[in-house]
């Protein structure tokens, strides 16, 4: 057996800010309930046509760099995402073409805001088995064009954001390691955070009748939601913690999903961690669905705030339900 690493880290973010106050000029909403609810004061959008993995190449490239290796070592591309740009083939598809690297597989990945901890879960495993090397894992979203961004969807749509987030999970040669992940999953609540069309088995899938219903637009069930991630968030730490026989205090650094501030709030609470260590980054961001931890270990490592050597646990929940986490000696 091999041990894993996350060897390099990378971020792509829409140069358009959206604020809140861009967001009160389309919908009946305000600055101070969206601050208020969710601790986001702006997101980025994409302002042209762009596909998630074209969103996702200069991240990618960031993290090949930073993990100090050439494209050409990458042996297996996973991509997870909500929302990709076409109903098949796969994002991973595009991105290998444009990447251009032939032949290597691709593997895209659909479990919502967990996608990231999932995928990594997915690479340690190849690496373990010394099947792989080196694995590029991308969470990319691209929110903002499928949101019904009028006051019918402002529940949804003040909280979500475009961006990019890759990483290089290689085999460790040093004290860095993913020591354990833990994945879980309740399709009871597959509705509450789902959007309905269009709809496998209709035919046709998507009809105007459909569109009219405003249908294509996700859908929350946001109490619901609420109630299971402030559970199920530390419940995954826990498993982490557990596992590695690690206290709450043994940890430097929490990075969960960027959900909603409150829900980070919450997780500290429960778990007895300061918010300090707890990193967060949704205030310039929004909730960036498979792409928010990424994203927020490129920022945690841009700003210091993790450093090699650091105990850090990821924690996801996301829609499904999925939830999942891992530790990590970054
Ligand atoms: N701006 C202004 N008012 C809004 C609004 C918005 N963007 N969205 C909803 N409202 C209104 C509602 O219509 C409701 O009005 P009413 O009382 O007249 O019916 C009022 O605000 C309160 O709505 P409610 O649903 O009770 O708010 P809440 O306190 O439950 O907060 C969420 C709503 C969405 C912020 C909250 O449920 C939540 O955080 N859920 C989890 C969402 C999440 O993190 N999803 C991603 C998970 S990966």
């Amino acid at each position: 057996m091999y041990r894993s690493k996350i060897a390099g880290i990378g971020k792509n973010v829409p140069e358009k800010i959206i604020t809140n106050f861009d967001l009160e000029k389309m919908m009946d909403t305000s600055n101070e309930w969206i601050i208020e609810r969710t601790g986001i004061h702006e997101r980025r959008f994409v302002t042209q046509p762009c596909g998630c993995a074209e969103l996702a190449l200069p991240a990618c490239e960031q993290a090949i760099a930073d993990a100090g290796i050439e494209k050409t070592d990458i042996e297996l591309i996973i991509v997870a995402t909500t929302t990709p740009e076409h109903q098949f083939p796969g994002t991973s598809s595009f991105l290998q073409a444009q990447l251009d690297l032939k032949g290597v597989p691709t593997l895209d990945i659909r479990v919502q805001c967990s996608g990231f901890v999932y995928g990594l879960s997915i690479a340690d495993q190849f690496i373990k088995t010394g099947q792989y090397q080196y694995i590029l894992l991308v969470g990319a979203e691209i929110q903002s064009v499928g949101l019904d961004l009028t006051t019918e969807g402002r529940d949804i749509a003040v909280l979500f954001g475009d961006g990019a987030g890759a990483a290089i999970i290689s085999r460790s040669d040093n004290d860095s390691e993913i020591l354990s992940t833990h994945l879980f999953g309740d399709g009871k609540h597959a509705m509450d955070l789902s959007i309905d069309a269009p709809i496998g088995y209709e035919c046709p899938r998507i009809s105007k009748e459909m569109i009219d219903e405003g249908r294509q637009f996700p859908q929350m069930n946001g109490r619901q939601v609420f109630k299971h991630a402030i559970t199920r968030f530390p419940e995954a730490v826990r498993e982490a913690l557990k596992a590695n026989n690690w206290s709450i205090e043994d940890v430097d650094m929490v990075v969960p999903h960027q959900a909603n501030m409150r829900i980070t709030e919450a997780i500290a609470k429960r778990l007895g961690l300061p918010l300090e260590k707890v990193f967060s980054n949704i205030h310039k961001y929004g909730n960036t669905t498979a792409a928010s931890i990424p994203l927020a270990l490129a920022d945690a490592c841009e700003e210091k705030k993790i450093q090699r050597g650091d105990k850090v646990v990821l924690a996801a929940f996301g829609s499904g339900f999925t939830w999942a986490s891992a530790a990590i000696i970054w």
